[in-house]
């Protein structure tokens, strides 16, 4: 851990030492020119009517126009990005363009980047790098917009490889992306060479913010290798959606997990950074998305928690979809939200408004969930912060400079030394989730059913279920992560390797999935397991590895020390035998009696008395258990104690025996 962080802290000045070469030149008015400086990366809109200004460019280290068109043979041009010929939209991203530019060179410190792809035109990437000589076409047309325009880099923002977007995506675009990557970078510094730059040219992507789409599409070591860095949209975790993911209300992006329990707790910047950070340890290299919008509900029913009036259900309309819409910072007076109604939610750290008169909620940004976030990413020690987008902004720059005003964007490396993300020590899944099925989701400890052979734990990165509580089920909350027996995977994610992982043998127990009846049975009066075994208790449970003369497994007096009672911890390998002796289960009416003259046992032997037990181990002469001299020391007397591998046989086949010890 220790050695990752001197590493990336390393690479971090060189990295700054190779961009100062521009930025030390001419700091600019307001800018924080300091040595290594985070990055602040705007998005600039190719529609909309605001303006680049001068006072944006100040604050910036990166402005990125988006978006250039990306067509299907592989050309990048000016124009519309919803994929029409609207050329009312084409001139005005020509004439948006022109305008930035403008602005922008009148600030050599700031970086220009241009971006393709976004949700409206990332259909064509999974064809258009699916081979080596289309990756070259992709390729060629970058660099020269590279060229024609004096970029200093692009942005790829291909919403999304494998899952698709708005459109869908094909396996291979996990390998095909991380291929583009590679020769973009090997491409870019032939140029480099070739035009003798002295500073290199950027290349950066857009990266998801949700499990389901990062799993299966991002390759982030790698990605992370050949890009600059990530601008990762840790936004839209909950918006309006026309599917059932859009009937829950929430701000666009909670900076903490803060839901009702049973909800996932992945849905929230936190998580994502530190599923970035784990996967990749390039920690100089994450850009914390902010978005300058809301997104409201019409329609808007009860709380999910009565406890907690943000998380509610929306109901759908007629053709079952959500009613509903984003709205940018900059309009939402004139669109009639009354911000002094505004509820700043605990936990997530995020403002909304509910507006029960016309049943509407609205989740936003605004100065104070954005300063923490700032802080947030100078805590962690993130690259930058990057913003979706300047346009949505009012027009003194309100939310820029809640950011840009943080001195410490300037302070030196080491005084910012980062509050380290806890790491799962494992890669692969050791715990049950709802894919498994609903009956085995949640389910830890040593009495859950084993995950792929191992004892199962909880997900240590999911805030929502990271305590295995007492009754062996995953949550948070005090019941799950603060009793004697619970185990919190997120505060300690390393008590995953702590021994026992695995049974040493085979299960000789019940585990929580058996039946009614069956789970948390041991001994002899429990039904027997399907190879016919008395079942046991399981000797590395912490809270149930004795069984009781009842028959039951736990942890107590009542369970580990009577008289009959097994603690397996200390006997791990102890088999219930089938009774040698009458017991209340198997004849409560021939309890105590032995020897050739008392009634048969279920198996025809004889009975004898239990050498374990204090009071009654040994068998008389009339054929009854006691202990005292008429019991253990006279002639036909047996001591069972003293021999427990006494069997009684008959001499003849007659039924009066006699005895023979063997
Ligand atoms: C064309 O684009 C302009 C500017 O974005 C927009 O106002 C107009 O509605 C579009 N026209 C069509 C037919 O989509
Ligand atoms: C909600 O209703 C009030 C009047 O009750 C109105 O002033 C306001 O504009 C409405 N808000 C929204 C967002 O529709
Ligand atoms: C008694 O029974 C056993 C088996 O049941 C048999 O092997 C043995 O020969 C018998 N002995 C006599 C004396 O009948």
């Amino acid at each position: 851990m220790l050695n990752s962080f001197n590493f990336w802290s390393f690479l971090l000045l060189c990295f700054v030492f190779v961009n100062s070469n521009g930025a030390n030149a001419s700091p600019v008015a307001s800018s924080p020119s300091c040595a290594n400086q985070k990055r602040v990366i705007g998005y600039f809109t190719s529609w909309g009517s605001r303006p680049f200004t001068d006072a944006q460019a100040s604050r910036l280290t990166h402005v990125i126009y988006a978006f250039f068109r990306l067509n299907p043979d592989g050309s990048i041009v000016l124009g519309d990005v919803q994929g029409g010929n609207n050329g009312t939209a084409t001139r005005i991203a020509k004439e948006r363009l022109a305008q930035m530019m403008e602005v922008a060179r009148k600030h050599p410190a700031l970086k220009v980047q241009f971006a393709i792809g976004g949700w409206d035109n990332s259909e064509y990437f999974s064809l258009l790098v699916a081979d080596y000589s289309r990756r070259k076409v992709l390729i060629d047309s970058i660099l020269r917009v590279v060229e024609d325009y004096g970029m200093d880099g692009v942005d790829i923002d291909w919403e999304y490889p494998v899952t698709g977007g708005d459109t869908e995506g094909t396996p291979a675009d996990r390998r095909n992306y991380v291929h583009l990557m590679r020769e973009l970078r090997t491409r870019f510094s032939t140029y480099e060479a070739a035009k003798q730059r002295t500073s290199s040219l950027l290349i950066s992507f857009a990266g998801a913010a949700g499990q389901w789409t990062l799993d299966p599409g991002y390759d982030l070591p790698m990605l992370l290798k050949y890009a600059d860095f990530v601008n990762i949209m840790t936004y839209d975790y909950f918006g309006p959606w026309k599917s059932k993911w859009g009937a829950y209300t929430g701000p666009p992006a909670p900076l903490y997990f803060g839901m009702p329990a049973k909800f996932s707790g992945k849905m929230n910047v936190d998580w994502t950074l530190k599923y970035y950070y784990c996967k990749g340890h390039a920690l100089n290299k994450l850009n914390m998305g902010i978005p300058f919008y809301g997104r409201y509900w019409h329609n808007v029913g009860d709380a999910a928690d009565s406890r907690d009036p943000m998380w509610r259900l929306a109901k759908p309309n007629t053709v079952n979809e959500f009613d509903g819409g984003h709205v940018s910072w900059r309009d939402l007076k004139k669109s009639g939200w009354d911000t002094t109604k505004t509820q700043f939610h605990e936990k997530s750290r995020a403002p909304y408004i509910w507006n029960e008169a016309n049943s509407t909620f609205l989740g936003y940004e605004n100065m104070q969930s954005i300063g923490e976030k700032v802080e947030y990413a100078l805590r962690k020690n993130l690259g930058g912060l990057m913003v979706w987008a300047l346009d949505l902004d009012d027009d003194e720059e309100s939310l820029l400079k809640v950011i840009t005003d943080k001195r410490e964007l300037c302070s030196p490396v080491e005084a910012t030394k980062g509050e380290a993300y806890k790491c799962s020590p494992i890669s692969e899944q050791r715990w049950w989730t709802f894919d498994d099925g609903e009956e085995m989701a949640g389910m830890c400890g040593k009495s859950a059913p084993l995950y792929n052979g191992f004892y199962p734990v909880c997900d240590p990165d999911d805030p929502g279920y990271a305590c295995c509580g007492q009754y062996g089920y995953c949550g948070n909350g005090p019941e799950f992560c603060d009793c004697p027996s619970c185990i919190d995977y997120g505060k300690s994610p390393h008590l995953i390797l702590e021994e026992p992982t695995k049974p040493k043998g085979e299960i000789r127990w019940y585990t929580n999935d058996a039946t009614e009846g069956r789970r948390g049975r041991c001994g002899r009066t429990a039904p027997p397991l399907p190879n016919g075994d008395v079942p046991i208790c399981n000797p590395d449970s912490k809270n149930a590895h004795c069984c009781s003369s009842g028959g039951y497994c736990g942890d107590s007096k009542e369970h580990c020390e009577c008289e009959g009672c097994v603690d397996f911890s200390k006997k791990p390998d102890y088999i219930y035998k089938p009774a040698t002796w009458w017991t209340y289960i198997e004849g409560a009416e021939n309890v105590g009696k032995c020897g050739p003259s008392a009634p048969r046992l279920p198996t025809g032997k004889i009975p004898i008395c239990d050498p374990e037990s204090a009071m009654a181990h040994c068998c008389s002469k009339a054929g009854y258990c006691g202990t005292g001299g008429v019991y253990c020391e006279c002639e036909g007397c047996v001591d069972f104690t003293k021999t427990p591998d006494y069997v009684y046989v008959l001499a003849d086949n007659s039924t009066s025996g006699s005895t023979r010890k063997l």
